[in-house]
């Protein structure tokens, strides 16, 4: 399979797209480190895979990506575990909603701390200690490129995240390792439709634009794959033409 033999670790694995990306690269073969913020709901996204899978292919870390020290350690239990690392997808997000006038420098830290610098510290954990031939995927987000009102912090994080996935490129191109970024649109998750934007009627959706956590997994799987070699520093929306539209 396309990932035999390969490691790989997911952050925000305990989410909608995190599982979807989970399941997929089992699919795959891969071996998979799921990391996310508490213990209980890993369990349960683990336990949650059932028969399908060999439970001996999949762990569990506790890892706030916020924090660099608990990065080193996510990075140290996979290696422990499964040998090496091969791919990361930096897939953990959060969101604030809250006018610019409202909004303070906590709120801000926060989300850059989360959304920017978890890939960042993932990125330098990779590139001191991934194989050659590895890959890394940043989950961003058409807020990258166009945005709505009250998401200010979210969307700067997601833009600079495609900043950090040329400049890695760059570097890790001379290590062997590829980067690459994911712009997913409007994916049918918790973090979707818990959106007080889409709930208050100032993101309106259309079902028609709603993929699948599945989708974002299809799209990430690829720019991993040995097939996507020479895909590199690239940033792939993945939204079914939502921004496409006049
Ligand atoms: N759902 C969508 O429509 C959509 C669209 C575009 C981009 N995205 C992006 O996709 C990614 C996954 O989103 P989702 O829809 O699955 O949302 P989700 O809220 O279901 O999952 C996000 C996961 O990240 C984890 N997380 C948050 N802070 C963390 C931290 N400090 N350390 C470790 N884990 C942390 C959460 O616990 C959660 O499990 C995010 O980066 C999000 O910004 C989602």
């Amino acid at each position: 399979m396309e990932f035999d033999q390969r490691i790989a670790i997911v952050t925000g694995a305990s989410g909608g797209i995190g599982q979807a990306i989970v399941r997929r690269l089992l699919q795959g073969g891969a071996s998979v480190m799921l990391a996310d913020l508490h213990q209980d709901r890993l369990d349960a996204v683990r336990a949650g895979l059932g028969r399908e899978f060999d439970p001996a292919r999949s762990a569990t870390v506790v890892c706030d990506v916020a924090r660099e020290d608990r990065v080193i350690a996510a990075v140290d239990a996979t290696i422990k575990q499964f040998g090496a690392l091969d791919f990361v997808v930096n897939n953990a997000g959060t969101m604030l909603f809250k006018p610019i006038e409202q909004q303070t420098e906590q709120d801000w830290r926060g989300i850059l701390d989360v959304d920017l610098l978890g890939a960042f510290f993932f990125t330098k954990q990779a590139f001191l200690r991934m194989r050659r031939g590895g890959a890394i995927v940043n989950v961003s987000s058409v807020h990258a490129v166009e945005t709505e009102p009250l998401v200010a912090p979210y969307a700067a994080a997601k833009a600079a995240l495609l900043s950090l996935t040329r400049s890695a490129a760059l570097e890790g191109k001379a290590k062997g390792l590829r980067v690459n970024a994911v712009l997913p649109g409007a994916v049918d998750t918790p973090m979707l439709w818990g959106n007080p934007n889409v709930q208050a009627g100032v993101e309106v959706i259309d079902k028609a634009d709603v993929g699948a956590a599945a989708d974002i997994a299809a799209a990430i799987a690829f720019l991993l794959a040995d097939e996507a070699r020479f895909v590199d520093g690239t940033s792939l929306r993945v939204d079914g033409a939502r921004l496409a539209r006049l």
